[in-house]
């Protein structure tokens, strides 16, 4: 796994990112490209910039299919609050993707279980994921999966930790009492299956869960470890995020800084440390 730092605005860095691999692609109507999304307030404005991208004409979501991580259990689509509602906010009403290629868990299915495996064998049926994008939760979690969860876990109904519940209640008028106590959501093994993941974690907040990441081995304690075991993982992070990194990452990120201050990013592999 890389760990890329940059001071440039996450969001841009990772809208680029996006629209760079989408182009690449090439994707056809018989060959979309596959496009796993998440929710948060960390990816604002990777939508903001995905949005301005379209607008300019640099970037068409025609042949782009979409799979949204995870949704809170219960929550009517329109809920402001839901994932449904934050999708069509953020980019769903906004670019020209058609309805028919975005998917998101139904919070109110009344089969919980078959609910998830549909969107398991959609996945499947889209020829997987090329690329998943996700958030990191305050402890670790990615998507839904909290800490505890095993790494080869597949979309399925999942407890919020009061963490998460926590951290999540200012989207619910900083009432954790509103805030949903269930979710579907993607699993570890979902989102590693990815032929390539993109996370991103902004802020002192998260500065926790990337020191362990880029400490030797896997946890289960911090779902974020799993991407370890990717071929293809980038983590993206601001310079806060790693304020709480340990050596030699923080060393060897501290050298690259004073080396190249001005550069657009700085790099770190897991694996060479
Ligand atoms: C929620 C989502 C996660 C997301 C996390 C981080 O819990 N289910 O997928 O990564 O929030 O959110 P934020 O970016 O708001 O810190």
């Amino acid at each position: 796994m890389r760990l890329v730092v940059t001071n440039i605005n996450l969001g841009l860095w990772a809208a680029a990112y996006i629209k760079e691999k989408i182009s690449a692609f090439s994707p056809t109507p018989e060959k979309p490209f596959v496009l796993g999304l998440p929710t948060g307030g960390t990816v604002v404005d990777m939508y903001a910039n995905l949005r301005l991208f379209h607008k300019a004409g640099l970037l068409d979501f025609k042949n782009v299919v979409t799979f949204n991580m995870d949704e809170y259990a219960g929550l009517p689509h329109d809920h402001p609050q839901s994932y449904h509602s934050y999708m069509r906010r953020h980019l769903f009403d906004e670019v020209n993707l058609p309805p028919e290629n975005t998917h998101i868990l139904n919070g109110e299915a009344p089969d919980p279980a078959a609910e998830c495996a549909a969107f398991e064998a959609a996945i499947a049926r889209a020829g997987g994921i090329d690329l998943f994008v996700g958030g990191v939760g305050r402890n670790g979690h990615i998507a839904f999966n909290e800490p505890g969860s095993a790494f080869n876990t597949r979309t399925r109904q999942v407890e919020l930790t009061p963490s998460t519940i926590q951290a999540n209640a200012r989207f619910f008028f900083n009432d954790e009492n509103r805030v949903p106590k269930t979710a579907l959501s993607v699993g570890i093994g979902t989102v590693t299956d990815a032929k390539e993941v993109l996370f991103l974690a902004s802020g002192d907040k998260k500065a926790q869960a990337v020191a362990r990441v880029m400490q030797p081995g896997q946890d289960i304690n911090c779902p974020l470890t799993a991407l370890k075991l990717h071929p293809h993982a980038t983590l993206l992070a601001d310079p806060q995020a790693c304020s709480q990194l340990t050596n030699p990452a923080r060393e060897k990120l501290a050298e690259q800084m004073a080396q190249s201050p001005n550069a657009t990013h700085w790099m770190l592999k897991t694996e060479e440390l």
